[in-house]
């Protein structure tokens, strides 16, 4: 989608294979194609992005507030009739589970309409009169500018468009690459996108990241970098970009939140909690559980609970009922997973669930590693799949230390009782990730919720709310008369 148009492929293509197999032994099945673009195709697109924002004075920043919602919501309406062809995509392409896929698209219908809620109530805040010794401004919100928008495969739907979205509202044109795994779920929703909005708003580019994002980068002629991914590529790409300064960042990246389970949690209430924290979707969650402190009181007794209800868990294929566990669509996940295993286990861990590290081709069953010392790879590295590391604790503040040390700062569960003694630790806490999650897994919902992290874990705050004000800067006109 390039200038308003679904132009016709005539080039290169890459082949797009299924996560799950239709057969018992792993056979990929061939889905589907995607342009393989070079820097020369990119570049026109990019051209696309860039007169719809500025040339023909710029129609899409300066149009009306109130039509620009009513694109946004002929585009919704126009998206909510491609949910099962959606949702199939989401299952073939990534092994999403059924129930995770539709909610995965409800969540993101959901979150389009409550943003043009809350963009109308910033409409009506934002546009004021102010005057200030003798000088009357009229202060509006508006778009930055050009927007490369990349999203992961994770949330190859939701994620993305909650970059994507609050971006178009607010008047800015968008150059969008679709994560690698999850391309061709957005297939259905192309045309939805050129009905929609004018020509140039919203534009698709496909291929490797350092064929087309990196020249797109090097013009300089992008505003705002808005990634969900890992560090190592939202630098890769700021690299490019040869104005760092006049770049706006906003990043969605790692993190590795723990688990805290003190004396006196409940261990049926933690138990539960942490396995839906550290597996669902097979642990591919940016806000995933990533690893558990147990106090040394309870560990043997946790430790007996967790791995037995893992053990209980059940694989399969997406649309096979309560099935939590389904095949990894990155190859070389399993292979990552199983290092991180022989590493811990070479160094005094022990898996501690009797299925655990079974592997099969395209999966490697959920192994809990105890306990864990901070000279393991698993400590340190966002495993990003189903392993479970597990490291007993009797000191807090030396627990504190810990976290305080990490590169990571996005949210952590806390698992008690006593709030004399939760108390305080929630308030050191909240300074060192940005949510406390008490009794609860981490999670990055409800969306109208801020949706950030410290350090290594993000730069900006998404959420339906903030992600507009991430997207836009207050601008004015200064006049000596009223
Ligand atoms: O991968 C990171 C996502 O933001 C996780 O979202 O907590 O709703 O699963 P979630």
């Amino acid at each position: 989608l390039s200038n308003g148009e679904l132009i016709k492929w005539n080039g290169k293509t890459d082949e797009v294979y299924s996560t799950i197999s239709s057969t018992d032994e792993y056979q990929p099945t061939l889905l589907g194609t995607v342009p393989h673009m070079d820097k020369g195709s990119a570049l026109e697109v990019l051209q696309s992005a860039c007169d719809a924002y500025a040339k023909g004075q710029g129609k899409w920043p300066t149009m009306k507030v109130a039509d620009r919602i009513s694109c946004m919501e002929n585009f919704v309406e126009q998206m909510k009739t491609k949910r099962e062809q959606v949702v199939k995509y989401l299952m073939w392409e990534i092994g999403k589970s059924l129930p995770d896929s539709r909610k995965e698209f409800d969540r993101t219908v959901e979150y389009i309409q409550d943003t043009i809620e809350d963009y109308k109530q910033l409409d009506r805040d934002s546009a004021k009169f102010q005057e200030k010794d003798g000088v009357y401004a009229h202060i509006r919100r508006g778009p930055l500018g050009v927007v490369l928008c990349l999203g992961p495969y994770n949330y190859p739907l939701n994620e993305t468009f909650a970059l994507l979205i609050p971006a178009i509202i607010m008047g800015n044109t968008v150059v969008f690459k679709p994560a690698k795994h999850g391309v061709l779920l957005l297939s259905p929703l192309l045309e939805a996108f050129q009905q929609s909005f004018p020509k140039g708003v919203v534009n698709v580019i496909y291929g490797r990241g350092r064929e087309v994002a990196a020249p797109i980068m090097q013009t300089g002629r992008i505003d705002v970098l808005a990634l969900i991914g890992n560090s190592k590529s939202a630098i890769a790409l700021q690299d490019q970009h040869p104005y760092k300064n006049r770049l706006r960042l906003v990043l969605g990246l790692e993190a590795k939140n723990p688990g805290i389970i003190l004396p006196d949690a409940d261990l049926d209430l933690a138990v539960e909690e942490c396995i839906s924290g550290t597996l669902s979707f097979n642990g591919q969650r940016c806000t995933a559980l990533k690893i558990l402190y147990v106090h040394e009181e309870v560990q043997e007794e946790f430790n007996k609970r967790f791995a037995k209800r893992v053990d209980e868990l059940k694989y399969g294929n997406p649309w096979a009922e309560n099935v939590m566990l389904t095949p990894l669509p990155e190859p070389n996940k399993p292979q990552y997973i199983q290092e991180l295993i022989d590493d811990a286990t070479e160094k005094g861990a022990k898996i501690i669930n009797e299925r655990g590290g079974a592997t099969s081709e395209n999966y490697i069953f959920p192994a809990v590693l105890y306990p864990v010392t901070e000279d393991m790879r698993v400590y340190k590295e966002e495993q990003f799949g189903p392993v479970i590391p597990i490291k007993p604790f009797n000191s807090i503040e030396q627990l504190l230390d810990e976290i305080a040390d990490s590169n990571y700062g996005q949210q952590v569960s806390l698992f008690g009782t006593g709030i004399d003694r939760i108390a305080p630790l929630i308030d050191t806490l909240v300074n060192l990730v940005c949510r406390v999650n008490l009794n609860s897994s981490c999670q990055r919902g409800p969306d109208v919720f801020p949706f950030t992290g410290r350090k290594d874990s993000a730069v900006g705050t998404l959420s339906v709310h903030d992600a507009l004000r991430s997207f836009s800067i207050r601008t004015f006109v200064a006049s000596k008369d009223k």
